[in-house]
């Protein structure tokens, strides 16, 4: 059966090179997944104040909607500050509210960070992990996918030209449809 696979984006930026990294992941997923950008960038900050007075931005409940219905989750994310965005974390605070309600435990999740330092945003994917434990996620473990220098992969049309990466991301995603099976049968 398809998999409906929501996908998130830790950088808000227009030219992001982490939206291009997503898109080439995509490209190069097995046919059995189907693939959503869920945006984060208008999510207004996580209060619970709100959840407790019944008046829940439409945004957060739009976006809660979003993750239940799908089948797992993609994080694709650059690194700030040798931890996650501030926009990928607020975005897992309001999916894990209200208290028992929270739309991530369960769905299987792959996390890819990519950086211009060599490093590969080793610290954000790592910080991100943290979370995706404690919200009950089952994350791939293998391959880990740390992709650096990731500025000079690209062309102009956010087309990945380099070969080895492209394919390294093609088994990335060979692994992730696997484990999307495994989990949700
Ligand atoms: C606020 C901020 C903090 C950053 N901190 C790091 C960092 O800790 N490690 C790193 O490798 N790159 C860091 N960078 C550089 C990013 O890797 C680079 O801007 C990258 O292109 C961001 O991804 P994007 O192209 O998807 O926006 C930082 C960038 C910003 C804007």
């Amino acid at each position: 059966m398809t998999k409906k696979i929501s996908v998130l984006v830790g950088s808000l930026r227009k030219g992001s090179f982490n939206r291009m990294l997503a898109k080439t992941l995509i490209h190069e997923a097995p046919e059995a997944m189907t693939f959503d950008f869920v945006e984060i960038g208008d999510l207004p900050l996580y209060n619970p104040d709100l959840d407790d007075e019944g008046t829940a931005p439409e945004a957060w409940t739009v976006f809660r909607k979003a993750i239940s219905a799908s089948d797992g989750v993609m994080f694709v994310t650059p690194e700030y500050n040798r931890g996650l965005p501030a926009a990928i974390k607020n975005a897992l605070d309001v999916g894990s509210r209200p208290y028992g309600e929270s739309v991530w435990a369960g769905k299987p999740a792959l996390v890819v960070s990519g950086s211009m330092g060599g490093v590969g945003g080793f610290g954000a994917n790592h910080h991100l992990r943290q979370s995706l434990v404690f919200l009950d996620m089952p994350v791939l473990q293998q391959p880990e996918a740390y992709i650096g220098g990731f500025h000079t992969m690209f062309d102009d049309d956010g087309t990945m030209t380099n070969d080895d990466t492209r394919k390294f991301l093609g088994t990335i995603m060979t692994a992730y449809a696997a484990w999307v099976s495994t989990i949700t049968g």
